[in-house]
């Protein structure tokens, strides 16, 4: 029992670390290397989406902007995070701050955030 406590202190130490180190991870992640056929990989898509939560909230859910609506997209389907941001991106759906957000991401990237947030388990 004293030991998996201690094992949770320390993940809790290291989440703290690891989110400290998230802007130097996500500005490696937006390397211009693209494999548009390579599906997405959570890992790297929690670091590059981190920015994302500001106002989507994924982890306990809050909304930043009250007086609008900010869709809550974590547990969406990966097809349809893919499409909403492939189509913000070529700004065939309009939203000019999500399309200010898609227009950063690679095909790659894309892919990488929606498996990321298709796999939270949100209610
Ligand atoms: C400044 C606030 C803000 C940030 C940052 C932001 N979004 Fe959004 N997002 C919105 C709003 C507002 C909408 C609703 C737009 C609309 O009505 O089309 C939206 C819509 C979406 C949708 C469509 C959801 C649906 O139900 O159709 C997706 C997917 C999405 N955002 C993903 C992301 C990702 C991924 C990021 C990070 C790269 C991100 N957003 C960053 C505000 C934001």
């Amino acid at each position: 029992m004293k030991s998996m406590f201690q094992t949770a202190v320390m993940a809790t130490k290291m989440s703290s670390l690891l989110k400290a180190g998230v802007l130097g991870v996500a500005a490696s992640a937006f390397l211009p290397f693209s494999q548009a056929s390579a599906a997405g990989d959570a890992a790297v898509g929690e670091k590059i989406g981190h920015t994302c939560l500001g106002c989507h909230g994924v982890q306990h859910y809050v909304n930043t902007y009250p007086t609008y609506h900010v869709p809550l997209i974590a547990g969406q389907h990966e097809a349809y995070l893919v499409a909403a941001l492939q189509a913000y991106r070529a700004k065939t759906r309009s939203h000019p701050t999500m399309q200010a957000n898609a227009a950063l991401l690679t095909d790659e990237n894309i892919a990488d955030i929606a498996a990321w947030l298709s796999a939270q388990g949100a209610k």
